[in-house]
């Protein structure tokens, strides 16, 4: 597989006058191509931080280590003015609330032409036309009229198609969405999926799309990575992942919320207990105090990422596939 982003090993932690905050820990992941990666993980999981650490949008007091390489070059460290380029450019994140990412007193057509203007060099003239194109790409209604609107004049639906003709206005390699769809009513958060699904087909671009749903996972993901505490806990392709968890906590994940893909309904089951504050430093395997598997081992030693019948997962006890070869 060659990558198009290739994590390496990522940590994120914030020294805090209340302690150390861990909030990525040595995560690694790879995305090719054309695939769309799921990041899942409860709240305060990291999934945010390890995302904002690629494009170089952490908070100034973050401490950054490992590596994250887009097309083989080195985004970490890298000058600001030059990872700014390459925001925009080649890679581009969308956010759960649009209007935090929107000026609110520019209009929406000329924000998605300053995005040409500023890292094409297109001129306004073109980059108004190419605006007007984007805009119908993601399938905005009434396009020549809602270029002259101000963000706040547009439902939240469609706020969210025009962030993602600006991340797309440079046809960049990769793109990060952040929960996209949280903010949005369902039938609107099925219509942005499925829009993303097909810029992605038509595109060939890699997506990765960070979320807490595990349905929106199965419609869109190649492949997932469960995040646990800042940790990847489970990674694997998503067919396997959602039919044979062999981490417990994915097992769990997956038993607390409504599935639209399982055959049989079964009744829902919250997992016990919080997650760890990232400022507790809990000794073993972080998932220990939830887990219904749990042995004396687990309190002890911390689990390292390893593969086992076709799963990577940290567990000392996975759960064993049942039958048939998924992955
Ligand atoms: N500037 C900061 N200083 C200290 N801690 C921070 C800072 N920013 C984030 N954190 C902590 O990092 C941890 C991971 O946060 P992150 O936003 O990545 O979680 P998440 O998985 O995206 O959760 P959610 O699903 O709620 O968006 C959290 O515990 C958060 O409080
Ligand atoms: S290592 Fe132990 S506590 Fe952790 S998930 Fe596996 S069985 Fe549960
Ligand atoms: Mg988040």
């Amino acid at each position: 597989m060659t990558a198009i982003l290739a994590v390496d090993a990522l940590s994120v932690r914030y020294e805090t006058p209340d302690g150390v905050v861990n909030a990525v820990n040595d995560v690694s992941l790879e995305i090719a191509a054309g695939e769309c990666i799921g990041v899942v993980g409860e709240s305060g999981a990291g999934k945010s931080q390890a995302f904002l650490a690629v494009m170089g949008l952490l908070a100034p007091n973050a401490k950054v280590s490992g590596g994250a390489k887009l097309r083989g070059r080195e985004l970490l460290g890298t000058d600001p003015r030059a990872l700014r380029e390459l925001r925009g450019a080649e890679l581009a994140m969308i956010f759960q609330d649009p209007m935090t990412s929107l000026a609110p007193h520019i209009k929406v057509g000329d924000q998605i032409a300053e995005t040409l203007v500023v890292h094409k060099r297109t001129s306004w003239r073109d980059a108004r036309a190419q605006a007007l194109k984007l805009l119908e790409q993601v399938q905005v209604t009434d396009a020549a009229r809602r270029l002259t609107q101000y963000p706040h004049e547009l439902s939240g639906g469609m706020r969210q198609r025009v962030m993602i003709a600006i991340a797309l206005a440079c046809d960049p390699v990769m793109l990060i969405a952040d929960e996209p769809t949280t903010a949005l009513d369902v039938s609107v958060q099925a219509q942005i999926l499925s829009l993303l699904k097909r810029l992605m087909r038509e595109r060939g671009m890699a997506l990765a799309l960070i979320t807490h749903d595990l349905g929106v996972v199965a419609g869109l993901a190649d492949h997932v990575t469960v995040l646990y505490a800042g940790r990847v806990v489970e990674a694997g392709t998503v067919r396997r992942l959602l039919k044979q968890p062999a981490h417990p906590y994915t097992a769990a994940l997956l038993r607390s919320m409504p599935r639209i893909d399982a055959s049989v309904s079964e009744p829902l089951v919250a997992i016990r207990g919080q997650p760890p504050s990232p400022r507790e430093l809990v000794g073993g395997c972080p998932f220990h105090p939830r887990c219904d598997l749990a042995q004396p081992r687990c309190a002890e030693e911390r689990p390292t990422l390893r593969s086992t019948a076709g799963a990577m997962v940290a567990c000392h006890f996975p759960i064993a596939a049942s039958h048939g070869d998924l992955s």
